[in-house]
């Protein structure tokens, strides 16, 4: 096969990943008349989407009394002020309405006694800017993600969007002015390669959880789009902060909802104490989730973990009694029983810290569209190209995401970007012919996985990247470690280029894909430690044992990470909201 031999297709928008964000993007063009391709790797209702438990935010205030503005304050200093508060406010704004938009596509929220939909109590909500607990997270039991995630793929078979299931994307295509015009692609069964031209790309890849050892992450979130992005001379923003969820399983890291200690679930330690009136008197286990990680690592390391090895803590939920348990939290009464053989409506649950989320990625304005530091300008917009979700950063996470956050960013962003992209293709009609060079360079990456290689396997790198990141850039931080880090994962990225696939068997696309994940992997994780060791201040998810505090002074700023010799940039906070008073600094407490 040589290149002149790939077929090609032609779409007015092409959308890499299939979670919440790309088919909410590709449903609005689909329903726009827009003929949308979207590009898999897994089958659709596989993607992460389907693993989100405990809800999505939107002040309907079904529960409790609420707005937007009491949301937005919260979602601010959630982010320890780092979060851009024109793109916070659009997204609190836009909540209750994307909310509606599901129900009415056929989401099944769980529902309150007058039929309206259930709320729950979630990490970091208060009402009136700080006071009183909030109930603002949306839900369908535990299992939100898979319901949104389902109704979206039928809505979007009802509306014909174009599937290419099961195929991985290698590299963006651009044109000769580096806009970004398609991807260069491959079916993962048949390995039969496809270039796909587009007027507008979005990507929607998900997060790089793939990093740690432990996470709540699918093996799928390798930080692809991430990876790409790089690769097309796009800097990453802000990838220090990589946000730990407090409760993962011990020592395995499957997800028990934060939707736990919202329905009255509690953390103790090995005295049984409810340790978290210590380290957040007033929001006690409600507290964000970089406090309560914080908490749960230093009663550990303070000697009073449980187990034999006194290496987590327990979560009790039995007090709540087996009916709320399974009314509210049946998946994760299901998640104890299948990998601890223990039922959580009678015992206490062992958790610790896992990786969950990447607060950072692609930098991008509120609709959507991927925007860059260009020459002297401070931002300008990558023409054609567009993220949302996970592998994008807004920023409305900035350095530490509330939980039932993430369902939302997802459906509110990749909704914006499909609007702005509908607005593009009324002015841009026609297909600009590609680069050659950018689809052969995207032939060649492939195609260097053709030869087996003779270092160090695939999975033995990956496993030790795995190892070297949870070991050098976890919840606690030094610039010592940091930079043995940067040292280590630069070792491993070294020995990725001579590195070894399964040989030509029946498995060897899927050791190709594994090895191009590897790549992605491995940028994303040098992205992640670089930035981690510039940034000496504490704020968010970045917890520097070395600089306590937060330095407002010097580090309200964003952190650009480039591939192309592994620089560092930065900009600045975007303050201003768009129609409210900015939210000022404050110190965070709980
Ligand atoms: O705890 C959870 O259910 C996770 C939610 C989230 O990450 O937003």
């Amino acid at each position: 096969m040589t290149i002149s031999n790939i077929q090609r297709r032609r779409f007015d928008s092409l959308i890499i990943g299939a979670g919440g964000g790309g088919l909410r993007a590709a449903l609005q063009l689909a329903e726009a008349d827009a003929s949308v391709a979207v590009v898999s790797k897994v089958f659709p209702t596989r993607s992460h989407t389907v693993a989100a438990q405990g809800g999505m935010n939107a002040a309907l205030a079904n529960v409790l009394p609420d707005n937007w503005h009491w949301h937005m304050f919260d979602t601010v200093k959630g982010s320890d002020y780092l979060g851009d508060q024109d793109a916070i406010e659009y997204m609190c704004r836009a909540a209750p309405k994307v909310v509606y938009e599901l129900e009415h596509f056929g989401v099944p929220f769980s529902r309150l006694d007058n039929g309206r939909i259930y709320q729950r109590p979630f990490g970091g909500q208060s009402q009136n800017f700080g006071g009183e607990q909030a109930a603002r997270t949306c839900a369908a039991a535990d299992r939100t993600g898979h319901a949104i995630l389902h109704s979206l793929y039928q809505q979007n078979i009802r509306a014909k969007t174009h599937f290419f299931d099961e195929y991985f994307a290698v590299d963006l295509l651009k044109d000769d002015d580096g806009n970004i015009l398609g991807a260069f692609v491959f079916d993962i069964h048949t390995g039969e390669e496809l270039i796909i031209e587009a007027k507008t790309t979005l990507l929607a890849t998900g997060g790089a959880g793939q990093l740690f050892r432990t996470t709540t992450n699918a093996l799928i979130n390798t930080g692809d789009g991430m990876g790409m992005a790089l690769r097309a001379g796009i800097p990453l923003q802000d990838m220090e902060f990589f946000q730990f969820h407090p409760t993962g399983i011990a020592g395995r890291g499957m997800l028990i909802t934060e939707g736990a200690r919202g329905e009255g679930g509690y953390l103790v330690n090995v005295n049984g104490e409810r340790f978290m009136e210590r380290y957040a008197p007033k929001a006690k286990d409600l507290a964000s989730r970089d406090v309560v990680s914080r908490a749960i690592e230093t009663e550990v390391r303070e000697g009073r973990g449980c187990g034999p090895d006194k290496d987590h803590v327990m979560l009790k939920l039995d007090h709540l009694g087996v009916d709320v348990i399974q009314k509210r939290l049946p998946g994760i009464r299901q998640t104890c029983i299948t990998f601890l053989g223990m039922d959580p409506a009678e015992e206490p649950v062992p958790v610790y810290p896992t990786a969950h989320y990447t607060m950072g990625g692609i930098p991008t304005d509120r609709h959507g569209q991927v925007v860059i530091p260009v020459k002297d300008t401070p931002e300008e917009a990558v023409t054609g190209l567009y993220a949302a979700g996970e592998c994008a950063c807004v920023s409305v996470h900035g350095a530490n995401r509330l939980g039932g956050n993430s369902l939302l960013d997802i459906l509110v962003f990749g909704r914006a970007a499909a609007n702005h992209i509908i607005d593009y293709l009324k002015e841009n009609h026609y297909h600009r012919p590609l680069n050659e060079k950018s689809v052969e360079k995207a032939y060649q990456r492939l195609h260097r996985w053709d030869d087996t290689g003779e270092g160090e396997s695939v999975e033995k790198i990956r496993s030790d990247l795995k190892r070297v990141m949870e070991k050098n850039c976890g919840v606690f931080r030094t610039q010592d470690v940091l930079d043995n880090g940067i040292k280590e994962v630069s070792a491993l990225h070294e020995k990725l280029k001579h590195a070894r696939i399964k040989d030509h068997s029946a498995m060897f696309n899927t050791a190709r894909v594994e090895a191009l994940e590897l790549e992605n992997l491995m940028d994303v994780a040098l992205a992640t430690v670089y930035s981690a060791s510039a940034r000496t201040e504490s704020r968010g998810a970045h917890s520097r044992v070395d600089f306590q505090e937060r330095d407002d002074m010097n580090w309200m700023r964003h952190t650009l990470y480039s591939l192309e010799g592994r620089k560092l940039d930065y900009k600045p906070v975007r303050t201003k909201p768009m129609t409210v008073a900015t939210f000022p600094p404050k110190a965070r407490v709980y």
